[in-house]
């Protein structure tokens, strides 16, 4: 972000949602800062579009409650609501009006917005060429668009997308990453929940990661992924190759599947590569991986094929969803 500083709009506050007995957010605590994307992950069922309903006031939280912009909400009333952008499910365009027409209607029905901004968002989303289309006519990526041009009319801080990719063809879900990084490089705060794991993990400045309503992890991308960069190798004696990797003291633990060697190591133990596991894990993952290779050479073997190999999300997640299991 150019000029502005970073702020918390919005924070959860043990935020808790059951219905009967079934837990479906369970004290939630997290913000939603301005100038950055935060991703919201879970399977099935974790309680993502509730807690996302109830920051939006269109559910009652059992206990717990919503702060935006520094001051508690009343659940269904307040106006702060306004600066919030959001793109829900199903929702409702009229589909024999234009792309024009429906952002008319709904800038009236908002009230206070000035008429030029109806330009302004069609911009924004890149509706300018389809703007006097008619709705009905359109791709699904087109009604999203129009969607979030929506949400965007109130000129709000932050956004709250549920699941935005849903529907939209490799080309749309890509139109949607540019679309919402350049927003949060103009400032805006981006909240998105998504099953598209190496999506979050590209647009995503930060997740936390929902189970049975529970946050099971959260961090930056780069903090959550470095801890599952590995190390590939093939060698001609493995279980002596094993024995010498397993003595370095950075390595966790060895996979062997015949000549091929699977390398678990911790990436905060940089003693011997010099460098920090978080500033660059793939930078610190080839490192370690020259340092097998010549320590491997230096016993006799021969490592004919070696790779190390970034951590990703999608392991990540894997990880954590087993470990609390
Ligand atoms: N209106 C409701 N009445 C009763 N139970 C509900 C209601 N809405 C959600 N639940 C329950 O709350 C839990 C969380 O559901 P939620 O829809 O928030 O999950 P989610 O993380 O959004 O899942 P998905 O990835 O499938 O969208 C589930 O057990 C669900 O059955
Ligand atoms: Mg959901």
């Amino acid at each position: 972000m150019a000029n502005a500083e970073i702020r918390t709009v919005v924070r959860t506050v043990k935020l808790t949602k059951a219905f009967g007995t079934n837990v479906a957010v369970d004290s939630l605590d997290l913000e939603i800062r301005t100038g950055e994307i935060l991703g919201f992950l879970g399977p099935n069922g974790a309680g993502k579009t509730t807690a996302i309903s109830m920051i939006l006031g269109l559910l009652q939280p059992t206990s717990g409650h919503v702060e935006l912009f520094g001051k508690k909400v009343d659940w269904v009333q307040s106006d702060a609501r306004q600066r919030i952008g959001t793109l829900l499910d199903g929702v409702e365009l009229y589909p024999y009006l234009s792309a024009k027409e429906n952002l008319e209607v709904f800038r009236k029905a908002f009230g206070g917005i000035p008429e030029c901004r109806v330009s302004e968002v069609l911009e924004i989303v890149g509706l300018i060429p389809r703007l006097n289309d008619k709705v009905s006519g359109f791709s699904q990526g087109m009604k999203q668009r129009l969607g979030l041009a929506l949400g965007l009319l109130p000129d709000p801080d932050i956004l709250i997308l549920d699941e935005p990719a849903n529907g939209l063809d490799p080309e749309g879900i890509k139109d949607l990453r540019d679309l919402l990084k350049g927003l949060a490089r103009q400032g805006k705060g981006i909240f998105l929940s998504s099953h598209l794991l190496s999506e979050v993990e590209l647009i995503c400045d930060r997740v936390v990661i929902l189970r049975k309503g529970k946050v099971v992890a959260r961090g930056t991308v780069e903090e959550l992924i470095t801890d599952t960069a590995k190390i590939e190798l093939a060698v001609n004696h493995p279980t002596e190759a094993e024995e010498i990797i397993l003595a370095k003291p950075e390595v966790l633990s060895v996979t062997r599947t015949g000549n091929k060697l699977s390398v678990q190591y911790d990436p905060s133990a940089t003693d011997i590569t010099g460098i920090s596991g978080s500033s660059n894990d793939l930078d610190t993952c080839r490192k370690l991986a020259q340092e097998l290779n010549r320590d491997l050479a230096s016993h006799g073997l021969f490592v004919y094929e070696l790779t190390p190999l970034r951590g990703n999300l999608e392991e990540v997640f894997f990880d954590v969803l087993e470990e609390v299991k």
